[in-house]
Formats: C-alpha cells, structure tokens, sequence
C-alpha cells in the first residue's frame, strides 16, 4: 500500500476488519500529529480517552492556554493601553477571525463575524430575515430540531403576533423512520410557496447526524420568494460549506463542537453580501455593529457597518475569544475542510464498516432483524459528517453510556435510546475507532 495521504480515499471495499489495518491506516495518516495539539481526558490509569464527544465539546487546543494567559497578561500590564497597544490589540481583535471563520463556511470575510452564542445569533437574525407580511408569513422547519432553535423560533412567531400552531410549518420523517426526505421539504415548499417568509433548517442533524440538502433547499426556498437560514452548529468545522455559492440568505453556528473553542465559546453568523449591503435592512442594532470610522463620534445616528460587522452587539469579549484563535490556526494548518474531510469520510465509513461487521443494520433493515445496533445516521457518505447516531437495544443510552466512559470511551446520548459517536480527524484515531466497534460489540 502507498505511505501517502490520498491513500485515505478509500471505499469500503478497500477496508479490512483487522486491527493491524486500522493501525496501517493511522501510520499513513498524515494529520495524525495534530493528536497531540489537543488536551485529552485520560482515565484513573492515566491513559488517553478514547474522546468521541467532539459533536458535544471539542478538545482543547493546547495553544489555548497560552494565548488567554497573553490576553490576561497584557491586561495586567497595559490595562485600558491594551485596546490600541497589547500584541493582539482588542479594538480590531475579532476582525483577524473573520478570514479564518470565512474559510471554513464558504464566505467571503466580510460575510463572516463571530459574535456572541449561536441562540443570539438567532434571534439576531430573524428579526432581520423572518419579516412576515400579508400572507408571507409561514416559517418552514424540521420536526426535531434543537430545542433552543424552537423555542427561539416560537417567541418570534408569538412576538409579531401570531400564532405558532398556524404559522410554523414541520416537515418530519415518514412514520417509522428517522431520516429526512429531500423530496418531501421541497414538496412543503412547493405547497406553500405564496405563504413562506422564511426556510429554517439545521445543516447536520443534532440527533441523527443526516447532512440536509442545503444548495438544493436554498434555491428551492428562494425561487418559492422566501429567505433560507441555515443553523450550522453540527456543520461547521465537520463538513465543508460553501455559503456564499449556496447563496444561502443566512447562517449561525456554535464553535464549541467541531470548532474546539471551548464551552460556550463565541459563535459565528453568516449574511450574504447582498444582505450585507444593505443598509436599509431592519436589525437588532448596538455600537459595535455602527462603521467603525464613525462609532467612537458617538453619534445620536446608527450607520450599520457593510457586512455580517454590521450585526454586532458589543464591544467582543477578548479572553473568551482568544481561544477561537487557537482554534481556527489549527484548520488552516491542516489544509482546511477538504483535507479534514478527505480523512473524516474514511473515519467515519470505517466506524460503519466495523459495526456492521459485528452485526449492527441500518435504518430500514433493523426492524426487521432487531440487531442490537441500528446506524440511524444514513449510509451514503455525503448525507452525512463525521458522527454516527446508533440506536441500541436493551438497554437505555443513558446507562450505555455511563458503561462505556467506565472503559475509557467517551460517547454521548440523547434519550431515549441514541448514541451518538463523533469520530474527529482532527484528533481521533482508527485504532481508537476500531476500539470503541470492539467495546460497542461486547
Ligand atoms: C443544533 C443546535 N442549535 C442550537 C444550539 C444552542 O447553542 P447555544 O447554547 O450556543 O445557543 C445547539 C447546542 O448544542 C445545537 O446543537
């Protein structure tokens, strides 16, 4: 076998059950020194976790450390100075994360600030993208989606007036399946189509891991007269995007999961140029978001910044950012999502791989065969990132879990009865894939 990258563009054909072949394919892995740039929980032995979490928390940079300690020492030493004059100076800290931000969504830098958490990127940007007028004013969403996404929805809905059980339309999968239909969310659309304001979906499913369509809903919801936003928290730094091209309306995402900036680190939101331009746009406005060449005149006038910038709140929280920093450097220094995505694909199809070798179905299949493992995420590569939902039986996901962690492999769950596993190439291994297969069998 070839000792270069490419070679991790394998089909399943290619795969071999064998733990010797999961150490091969970790001695040609060329990110597999980025493993040690993370910090990782080690069990009672003091051996690394096998950390699957990642659709959770991503590990912490170790780079981290180092860059908070500078903003608190430059704080320390140069105080109110600091502004203009510390090494990252903090007026213009958040505009160096705007590129890097940028290239992983597919956007323009000026399409792109990190600000504030994703629940209030989201209000943010329905008050300027869901403006419902005359019979405009359905919402379209998916059944299921995260909580915080519903309840931010509702209030919206409720604060303009009206009513959610008549506005909100849901598009769900069919009875006894987990898995979104393309055709049927285009067909909600079609059917609604004098009646949308606004398409609002999750990129990656937070349950089941299902990538949605989301250049062909974009224009779908577009050529329908409506606004598309897309909620990428699951998205971002797991898969590519390319925003801009999508022409999506709209975009917000976390960067505590894929992006490894830390709990409750700062977010990111997307607004296409075209929106970006437009000044006129109505918005939730603060002094941060005003044109920079005018916001310290402190004028009565607000005069919104050209871009996403124009969103902004408040002046950026310097040492919560500074992990996003760290973070962000290490996916340039990878080769960026397709290099990530090249490895992840293999990752993550040798995790499936391994399971169905030890017995687990997929979706449809296992109701019929009642394997003790059902992949619910789907099979095909590309309506997926790099986590794998599995349905267990007899047992809850819960306890499942609570076991797994007792023998160093850390997965999550969500009730009643789905574990979610996050291989990540920035920091898992196939040997630790091949583990968690052997330790999800036994
Ligand atoms: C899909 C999705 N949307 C929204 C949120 C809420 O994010 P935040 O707490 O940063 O507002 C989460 C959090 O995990 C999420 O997974």
């Amino acid at each position: 076998m070839s000792t270069t990258p490419a070679t991790l563009d394998l089909s399943a054909k290619d795969l071999d059950p064998s733990r010797d072949f999961a150490r091969h394919l970790d001695s040609i892995d060329s990110l597999v020194g980025f493993r040690d740039r993370f910090a990782c929980p080690v069990d009672r032995d003091g051996s690394r976790i096998a950390y699957f979490a990642g659709n959770s928390l991503g590990l912490m940079p170790l780079d981290a450390r180092r860059l908070v300690n500078e903003e608190l020492d430059d704080w320390a030493s140069m105080a109110v100075e600091g502004h203009l004059s510390s090494r990252r100076p903090w007026l213009p800290y958040h505009e160096s994360l705007s590129a890097p931000g940028a290239r992983l969504v597919g956007a323009t830098p000026d399409e792109v600030v990190m600000m504030n958490t994703l629940t209030v990127n989201l209000h943010l940007m329905m008050v300027s993208f869901y403006r419902p007028s005359g019979r405009r004013r359905l919402l379209l969403m998916e059944e299921g989606a995260f909580p915080s996404d519903r309840y931010a929805i509702e209030s919206h809905v409720s604060s303009r007036g009206l009513d959610p059980a008549t506005t909100i339309v849901r598009v769900a999968p069919h009875k006894g399946e987990s898995l979104l239909r393309l055709e049927d969310t285009l067909a909600a659309i079609e059917r609604h189509a004098d009646e949308l304001a606004l398409v609002l979906m999750g990129g990656v499913g937070f349950v089941t891991g299902q990538r949605l369509e989301m250049p062909e809903i974009t224009g779908a919801a577009q050529r329908a007269g409506a606004i598309c936003g897309w909620d990428l928290a699951h998205a971002v730094g797991n898969i590519p995007l390319s925003l801009h091209d999508w022409n999506a309306d709209f975009a917000v995402w976390c960067s505590y999961k894929y992006l490894n900036s830390g709990p409750g680190a700062v977010a990111g939101a997307f607004v296409h140029e075209r929106h970006g331009a437009n000044a006129a746009l109505p918005r939730y406005a603060g002094w941060w978001g005003n044109d920079p060449a005018t916001r310290f005149r402190m004028e009565p006038q607000f005069v919104p910044r050209a871009g996403a910038h124009g969103w902004q709140l408040s002046n950026p929280p310097i040492l919560s950012m500074a992990p996003l920093i760290a973070s962000l450097a290490i996916f340039d220094e990878a080769g960026g999502m397709t290099a990530l995505r090249s490895k992840s694909r293999v990752l993550t199809a040798y995790l499936e791989f391994l399971l169905r070798e030890r017995g687990a179905s997929g979706d449809a299949a296992s109701r019929a065969s009642r394997a003790p493992i059902e992949v619910v995420t789907p099979a095909d590569v590309e309506s997926r990132g790099c986590q794998l939902s599995l349905r267990v039986r007899g047992a809850d996901a819960a306890s499942r879990q609570r076991e797994l962690a007792e023998r160093g492999f850390w997965l999550d769950h969500r009730p009643p009865d789905v574990l979610r596993a996050a291989p990540t190439p920035l920091y898992n291994s196939f040997d630790e894939v091949w583990r968690l297969a052997e330790a999800l069998a036994g």
